[in-house]
C-alpha cells in the first residue's frame, strides 16, 4: 500500500508545471474539502488528500468529479499552480491540527473575498498576486510596449508603474487623477484595469497626442478617459470631476518633470523651465495644492521622481519634493527606489558616462523614486 502511495507521489513531483487556471465545480470541491476536515487520523487525511491533488493535477484521475461542470452548476477558478502548492502544504503538515488549519483556510479562499478598502486584492487567495510588487526595490527590465503603450515621449514613465499603483490603491470602476498627464500612460493603463482617469497636460499638442493615443486602447470596462489641457497648478478640478458627478478621487499620480532634465516646452508655466530649483519646488507644491483637496482622505498620492546632478554636484530633487509633499498633510508610506530601463541612447553613451564618472568622482544615476504618499484622515 504505502509502496503505492509513494510511486504516485513521485508521478506528482514531475508532473509539467502548470501556471494556467483550475475550473472546478465549487458545491463538490467544497464538499470534499468538508469530508477530509472531518477526518481526525493525520496519515487517512494525506491519502485522501494525495488522490485529490492527483484528480488536479492530471483530470483521468478525477473520480470525485470535482472537475465535472453540469450547466448548472456554479464554478470557481484557481490558479492551479497556487492550488497545487496549497494541497502540497497540507500534505506536508506535521500535525492533524496545521492540515485542518490549512484545509480551513482553502475552504475560505473559495467561499469568501476578503478585501481591504483601498483594493480589490482577495486576501484570502493573496497567493494569486506574485505580478504584484511588495518590496521597494523595483529592477524592472524591459517597458510594457504592448497595445496603445508605444513609449514614443521622451521623459515618460513605464507602464508598470501606473500598473502597480492602481492595482495596490484603487478598486475597479474608481477614480485617478494624473496632473502631468504626458503621453497618456496612467489612462492607458486605466482602461486597461478598469479604473476611470482624468489626466492634466500643460502642452496641447502632447494633450492631443495623448488623447489619440488613449483612445487607441479598447475600452473593455467602459471607463471615462479624460485629458484636459491646462497649468496644473490653476486647474479647475473641481470643475472637471464635477461633469462626471464626483468630488473626489482615490489615486493621485504625479510625475512631474525632473526640473530642467528635460525641457517640456518654452511655455513659463511648465515646471521643466522654472528659473531655479526653488522656483521648482513652489512650482511643484502649488500643483500639490492645487490637487490634494481632490484625493480622498486616506488615500494614496504617487509621486514618481528622480535627482539629478548640477555642476558637479548631486542634487536631491527627489527629496526635495518628498519634503514639499510631508508639509502638506500627508504620510510618508513608502520610498521605492526602481532601476532606469536604458534607452539605447544611453548604452551607446555608457563608456563616456563611465570614463567622466571616474574622472569626476561621481555615480551614474541608475535610478528614480516611486514615492508613496497617504493622506491623513479616515476614508
Ligand atoms: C515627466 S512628463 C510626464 C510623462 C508621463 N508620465 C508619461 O508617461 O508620458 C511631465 C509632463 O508634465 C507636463 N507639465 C509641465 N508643467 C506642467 C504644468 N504646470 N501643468 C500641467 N502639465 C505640466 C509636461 O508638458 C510633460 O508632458
Amino acid at each position: 500500500m504505502r509502496t503505492i502511495q509513494r510511486n504516485r507521489f513521485e508521478d506528482l513531483e514531475i508532473a509539467p508545471a502548470s501556471f494556467g487556471v483550475a475550473i472546478l465545480n465549487k458545491e463538490k470541491f467544497l464538499e470534499v474539502l468538508k469530508e477530509l476536515e472531518a477526518i481526525t487520523d493525520l496519515n487517512l487525511l494525506k491519502i485522501k488528500m494525495m488522490a485529490l491533488k492527483g484528480g488536479i493535477t492530471f483530470p483521468k484521475r478525477d473520480r470525485e468529479g470535482i472537475l465535472n461542470i453540469d450547466s448548472n452548476g456554479d464554478t470557481v477558478s484557481l490558479r492551479k499552480d497556487v492550488l497545487i502548492s496549497e494541497l502540497g502544504q497540507i500534505l506536508e503538515a506535521h500535525t492533524i491540527g496545521r492540515a485542518k488549519y490549512y484545509l480551513k483556510r482553502l475552504e475560505n479562499g473559495i467561499q469568501k473575498i476578503k478585501t481591504s478598502k483601498i483594493n480589490d486584492i482577495n486576501l484570502l487567495r493573496w497567493k494569486e498576486y506574485d505580478g504584484i510588487i511588495t518590496d521597494s526595490l523595483w529592477v524592472l527590465d524591459k517597458r510594457d510596449t504592448s497595445g496603445a503603450h508605444l513609449g514614443w515621449y521622451w521623459g515618460n514613465f513605464i507602464p508598470q508603474i501606473p500598473h502597480q499603483m492602481m492595482l495596490r490603491y484603487t478598486k475597479r470602476g474608481e477614480w485617478v487623477l494624473d496632473t502631468f498627464v504626458g503621453s497618456g500612460t496612467t489612462l492607458i493603463e486605466c482602461r486597461r484595469l478598469g479604473r476611470n482617469g482624468i489626466g492634466i497636460e500643460l502642452n496641447p499638442t502632447v494633450t492631443q497626442n495623448a488623447t489619440e493615443l488613449v483612445e487607441r486602447e479598447h475600452n473593455k470596462h467602459n471607463v471615462t478617459t479624460e485629458v484636459i489641457t491646462d497649468d496644473s497648478r490653476t486647474a479647475d478640478i473641481e470643475a472637471v470631476l464635477g461633469k462626471y458627478g464626483i468630488k473626489q478621487v482615490q489615486l493621485l499620480i504625479m510625475h512631474p518633470p525632473y526640473y530642467d532634465i528635460i525641457e517640456f516646452s518654452k511655455d513659463r508655466r511648465d515646471l521643466s523651465r522654472a528659473e531655479n530649483i526653488d522656483e521648482f519646488l513652489k512650482m511643484f507644491g502649488d500643483v500639490v495644492d492645487n490637487a490634494t483637496p481632490f484625493l480622498e482622505k486616506g488615500r494614496y498620492f504617487a509621486l514618481v521622481i528622480g535627482d539629478k546632478y548640477s555642476k558637479g554636484e548631486w542634487i536631491p530633487l527627489g527629496f526635495y519634493c518628498m519634503n514639499e509633499v510631508l508639509r502638506r498633510g500627508y504620510l510618508l508610506k513608502s520610498v521605492i527606489v526602481k532601476n532606469f530601463v536604458e534607452t539605447r541612447a544611453k548604452r551607446n553613451q555608457k563608456e563616456l558616462w563611465r570614463y567622466r564618472a571616474l574622472v569626476g568622482g561621481f555615480y551614474i544615476f541608475k535610478h528614480e523614486y516611486v514615492m508613496l504618499f497617504k493622506k491623513k484622515g479616515r476614508a
